[in-house]
Parts: structure tokens; sequence; C-alpha cells
């Protein structure tokens, strides 16, 4: 659907596959004088999905909005697709914000819509000149993606935590997104309904090819849906590797994030 107006990477790097789906560098933000993010590096590549861990408050919402332009850093640099969005204009910023997938942590329905109407909305709201038939295998589409083929017509108002965040995700990829954000994505649920949530990410990255960064203090999610996991603290990326390496590091500041025994 938005085919021909997606910012191409390859445009402005000959050799796409070396382009980053995301990347920070240097990043600095602060608040009233509490440094947030200390020139924090990172990079998510090409159909790589990225779990990001840190403490409350260690600002890993905070390095999200500064990623995709929704917070602007006080000095350093993100690049979404190989563009500096720093040097994007509103237009361009919320084009590439379109190949972008957001699941924040509540995954806000309107109750007072069908889940139908609520994966409709932005599908329609992106473009007006849609076709209803297109709409609605659209809608059945991503709805059996999520498992929910027989959803379309419930209320919103009467679905459990977990169909809400599988309808949240069925709503964010309608759109059709090559770079998803997941904060908190398995919070508030069941073990057995987070387990569910977290395979659909791995699912989705490797049969639609969509990558992710994704901040998550369950360490069960991180490890299913993981290639790679960074640990923010005191404003930049600590420790990266693997669930496997990080679990046998013996820093003293990386291991109570895998100890299960509290
Ligand atoms: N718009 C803002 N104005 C002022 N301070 C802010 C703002 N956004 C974030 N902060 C501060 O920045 C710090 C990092 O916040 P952030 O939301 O990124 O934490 P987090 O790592 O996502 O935590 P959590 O795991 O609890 O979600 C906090 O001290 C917070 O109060
Ligand atoms: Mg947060």
């Amino acid at each position: 659907m938005f085919i021909e107006e997606k910012i191409d990477a390859k445009k402005d790097h000959g050799e796409s596959n070396q382009v980053p789906m995301a990347e920070a560098r240097e990043l600095c933000k602060s608040f009233d004088g509490q440094q947030v993010l200390n020139g924090l590096n990172l990079q998510v590549g090409r159909e790589e999905n990225l779990v990001l861990i840190g403490k409350s408050g260690a600002g890993k919402s905070v390095l999200f909005k500064c990623l995709v332009g929704l917070m602007r850093p006080d000095s350093g640099k993100a690049w979404l697709f190989g563009k500096d969005i720093s040097s994007l204009n509103y237009k361009d910023l919320n084009r590439i914000r379109l190949q972008v997938g957001f699941l924040f942590q509540g995954a806000a329905l309107y109750d007072s819509m069908t889940v139908g109407e609520n994966i409709a909305f932005p599908l329609r709201q992106h473009n007006r000149r849609i076709r209803e038939s297109e709409v609605k295998d659209a809608v059945q589409e991503v709805l059996e993606q999520v498992g929910l083929p027989e959803a379309v017509n419930r209320m919103s108002s009467e679905l459990s935590g977990g169909m809400r965040k599988r309808i949240g995700l069925a709503r964010t990829l309608v759109t059709h997104p090559e770079f998803m954000l997941y904060d908190e994505p398995t919070t508030g649920l069941d073990a057995v309904t987070a387990r569910e949530i977290s395979e659909l990410i791995r699912q989705l990255q490797q049969e639609k090819k969509i990558s992710s960064l994704v901040i998550t203090h369950d360490m069960a999610c991180a490890r299913i849906v993981s290639d790679r996991i960074a640990v923010l603290k005191e404003g930049s990326i600590r420790a990266e590797g693997t669930y496997e390496q990080l679990h046998a590091s013996e820093d003293d500041w990386v291991k109570p994030f895998f100890d299960t025994s509290f």
C-alpha cells in the first residue's frame, strides 16, 4: 500500500544490507540537570530483534522516543532506515514513521469500537481512498497473523488483557511496518499468555522479516525474542550479547537481571 511512498535507504547507501534499521550515535538527553542518556550508541540490524533491558528509570523509553523523533536529543544523532531523522522535515518524518510500528504498554484500543473497526482505523487514516473490500481483507489477514481470526465483530471492551495485546499488535501490523518498537509487550499478562506474545514477536521476525527493538523486564520474553540483548546503565549501553552470553556474565550489575531466585 505504501510501497511507492517508502523511503528507500538504498538511495542513500549503496549497500542496503549494511544499513541498520535504527541507529543511535552519541545520544545525550537530560531533564532538569538529570542526565538520562549520556553518549549512548546502539544499532538494530536488518532482520534483527534487539532486546533492551535496564532498571526502571534508566532511560529506555526516552531512547525509544529519541530514535523515532518523538523527542529531540540534546546532542548526538538517531537514524532510521539510514536517514538522519534530525534532517527530515515534518512530512518525511511522518512518512518514515509509517514504516515503524509501535506497541506501547496498555495498547490503547477504542473500547466503543469493534475489533475490526479498531484495526481498520489506522488503515483508513493513512489511505483515505482505500476500498472497503481491501480494508476487510487486510483486517482479516492480520487477525489471522495474531491468532484471533474469529474476533472481528467482538467489542473491544469485552477482550481480555492478552487479547487486547494481540489486537493492538494486529492494528500495528496492518500498515506493514518494517521495524517494530515494543515497550513492555508482556507486562501485566500471565506467564502463559506472555509466552504466547513473545513467540508471536519472534514469529513475525522470522516469517515477515520484521525486525524489532523490544524493551522488557520479562527475561523469559527476552530469551524468546532476542538475537541480542543490550543493557542500559547510567545513560549508555554497558553490556551487549546474546541471552546466553549475558546470562553467563560475571558483572555484578548484569547478574540480577538473570537471577530468578527472588
Ligand atoms: N518528558 C520528560 N520530562 C522530564 N523527565 C522525563 C521525561 N521523560 C522521562 N523523564 C525522566 O527520564 C528518566 C528515564 O525515564 P524513562 O521513561 O526513559 O525510563 P524507563 O527506563 O523507560 O523506565 P521504566 O522501566 O520504568 O519504563 C526518568 O527519571 C524520568 O523521570
Ligand atoms: Mg519505560
